[in-house]
């Protein structure tokens, strides 16, 4: 875990913001399971946070029986929905519908 100093650098002169990196399977197995909706919904979210936040694609990430995969800042992250990949970028601050979440 993180400490807030780790998260500032300080000495530098300068605050880092904090950054996450997002890999959506495009391998054949998670595009049939919906890892294009995912991809396209992370850019979107992702646009206007203040976070550094970077999205790409890759190929198989070799975890098939668990499509659509996302990894996250280097966790695995397998079966994603919509709705969930939604909560985890509330969860992270990312998400620009945080707010609606809240209410339900
Ligand atoms: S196709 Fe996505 S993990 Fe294999």
């Amino acid at each position: 875990m993180a400490s807030a100093a780790s998260k500032l650098n300080v000495g530098a002169g300068r605050v880092d913001r904090e950054k996450h990196v997002f890999v959506v399977c495009t391998g054949q197995h998670c595009l049939k399971a919906g890892s294009g909706e995912l991809l396209s919904d992370l850019k979107h979210e992702c646009r206007h946070t203040s976070a550094e936040v970077r999205v790409g694609a890759s190929g198989c990430l070799g975890h098939c029986q668990l499509a659509p995969a996302i990894m996250e800042d280097g966790r695995m992250m397998g079966v994603v929905s919509r709705r969930r990949l939604q909560l985890e970028l509330s969860r992270l601050g990312l998400s620009s519908e945080r707010r609606n979440l809240n209410r339900h």
